[in-house]
């Protein structure tokens, strides 16, 4: 893939002291970064989603780790942890914040000593992100393998997806937004229809935004319309990413994404999760044992800090929602394309 493309949609960078996060929020007009210098301000940058995406929430939370070990230099123990459990409140529902930040404490606690915890952490982190990388381009090409056993070889895919998947959500490539984006490299794609994703926008803000960077064509459309499109013949794939896939493949994404599997299999459309081992908790069994983030009303009743509701109104915000496995077509990680039985084909690949 275009490594460019990489340096100019890199949402997270360490020069050694602090983190910069671009800053999400007001993307995709002005790109401005944010400066993170310590665990508590990158609890606060996870939570207002300063930076966001199951992948990169998880990476900011080493991230917060490391920066807590800056200024707790040769601490560990019950301190460490403490700071490990404040970090991973920032949000609940991608499973990626807690496995990242629980990999990071195990790999340090086998460490013979603490006074270097900042320096190994740090290269830990580092490592970590780059091998994302990998398996960010070994799930592209799964991805293209499922759409190609199902819709065969043909190009000119019109192709959907929800929310943002891209190099802004996973720090690289992407994971329903890499397989796109491979896709396009590979000249397949003929356009995207790119969900506007109510409210947060991060659809219209920021898929739009790393499609155009990237010259794909596409078009965006209110979450309504997927009906519309769908029943006209006007989609022939969805691709959408993951918070949480737990053992039956019951999925945790985007609010919106479970009413757009229901009207693709109405449609016999195909839709696939697209996710890294990370984003699985094979610990909870089914979808209703996810705790689903509840938001801030304000983010629906207002808008750029305008109020658009009455002001009698109020509004219920959860910013997830849970997809049943038996919507879905494949789920898609780096290490293969895993059709139903869910169960046991999710435990046969990942356990
Ligand atoms: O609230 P957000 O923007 O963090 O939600 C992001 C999503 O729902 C993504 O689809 C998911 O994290 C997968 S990102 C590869």
């Amino acid at each position: 893939m275009n490594t460019d493309m990489s340096e100019k949609l890199a949402p997270m960078r360490w020069d050694g002291k602090d983190l910069y996060l671009l800053d999400q929020r007001i993307l995709p007009h002005r790109e401005e970064w944010v400066r993170v210098g310590n665990a508590q301000d990158c609890h606060k940058a996870i939570y207002d989603m300063v930076v966001r995406g199951a992948p990169c929430i998880g990476f900011s939370g080493l991230w917060g780790v490391v920066l807590w070990l800056k200024e707790n230099k040769g601490k560990g123990g019950a301190a460490l942890s403490e700071a490990a459990s404040f970090l991973k409140t920032a949000r609940p529902t991608a499973v990626n914040l807690a496995y990242e930040i629980d990999e990071l404490l195990s790999y340090l606690q086998a460490q013979s000593q603490t006074d270097n915890y900042f320096e190994v952490a740090e290269e830990y982190t580092q490592k970590r992100i780059a091998l994302a990388e990998e398996q960010n381009l070994a799930m592209a090409k799964w991805g293209i393998k499922a759409i190609e056993e199902d819709l065969g070889k043909g190009a000119d895919l019109r192709l959907m997806t929800h929310c943002n998947t891209g190099f802004l959500a996973c720090g690289t490539i992407g994971t329903a937004l890499g397989v796109i984006s491979l896709a396009a490299e590979q000249s397949r794609v003929k356009s995207v229809w790119v969900d506007e994703t109510r409210p947060y926008m991060q659809g219209i803000r920021l898929t739009a935004y790393e499609l155009a960077k990237q010259d794909i064509a596409h078009k965006v459309v209110v979450e309504g319309a997927a009906s519309h499109l769908m029943k006209n013949g006007l989609v022939d794939a969805i691709l959408v990413g993951a918070d949480r896939i737990v053992a039956n493949g019951d999925t945790a994404n985007k609010v919106g994404t479970s009413t757009l599997a229901i009207v693709a299999k109405h449609y016999g459309v195909p839709f696939y999760v697209v996710a890294p081992s990370s984003s699985f908790d094979l610990k909870t069994e089914q979808g209703s044992g996810i705790e689903i983030e509840l938001r801030n009303e304000e983010e629906i009743l207002s808008f750029k800090g305008d109020r658009v509701a009455p002001r009698e109104s109020s509004a219920f915000n959860p910013s997830f929602d849970v997809t049943d496995s038996s919507l879905i077509t494949g789920i898609i990680c780096e290490k293969g394309i895993i059709r139903p039985d869910y169960v046991k084909n999710i435990k046969g690949l990942l356990s």
